[in-house]
């Protein structure tokens, strides 16, 4: 979902060469790279593969055909969550996953103000202060940050079980979940 440029993409059809991959972005410009990309790195994949230009809240793929559905850094930019989750989890065959990485607001007004500054502090040390200026002008008109305890919610009210946080680094996290719960070892 929300290939962009390719990166995680490239990443998947390294560690899946024999995976069918579908590419979804709403920009057109986007898909070309990632499929220039593909083409150029992983062939064999490419020619498998099907591009989808579409916004998330659009989506018209069939109903329970797909054994994953990936995102990084690109569930933040639509606001009804809820309503893409229930979509993605109709996506799943029965044994389907959905993993995605994504900026997360903190679950406390104090974790939040921290984790934020901690972002702004290295914007500033790796960015001028007019890009800088306009990354949180972007952030405020565009993004739609959630908690991980709401990211949680959202996903069994739509239906996801097994939720899991792989991964968390500050505001950074690696959710999973999947269409069926399995049963945790001992
Ligand atoms: C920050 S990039 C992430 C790209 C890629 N996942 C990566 O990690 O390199 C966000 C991508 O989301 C796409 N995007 C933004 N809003 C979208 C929406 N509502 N529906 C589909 N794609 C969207 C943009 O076109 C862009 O390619």
């Amino acid at each position: 979902m929300a290939c962009g440029t390719g990166n995680l993409s490239l990443a998947l059809a390294a560690r899946f060469p024999d995976a069918e991959l579908t590419f979804v972005d709403a920009a057109p410009a986007m898909l070309e790279v990632t499929k220039t990309r593909l083409e150029m790195t992983h062939p064999q994949s490419a020619r498998r593969a099907h591009f989808v230009e579409a916004r998330f809240e659009q989506l018209r793929l069939p109903s329970a055909t797909f054994d994953a559905v990936v995102s990084q850094m690109s569930l933040h930019h639509v606001e009804k969550k809820g309503a893409l989750f229930l979509q993605l989890f109709a996506l799943l065959a029965e044994s389907g996953a959905f993993c995605f990485a994504d900026r997360m607001i903190g679950g406390t007004e104090e974790s939040q103000a921290a984790s934020w500054q901690r972002w702004v502090d290295h914007c500033r040390r790796n960015c001028s202060e007019a890009e800088v200026v306009g990354l949180l002008e972007h952030a405020q008109a565009h993004d739609h940050y959630a908690s991980l305890a709401d990211h949680f919610h959202l996903l069994e009210s739509a239906g996801f079980r097994g939720l899991d946080c792989a991964w968390r680094d500050w505001a950074w996290a690696i959710v999973t979940a999947t269409r069926v719960a399995s049963r945790p070892g001992k």
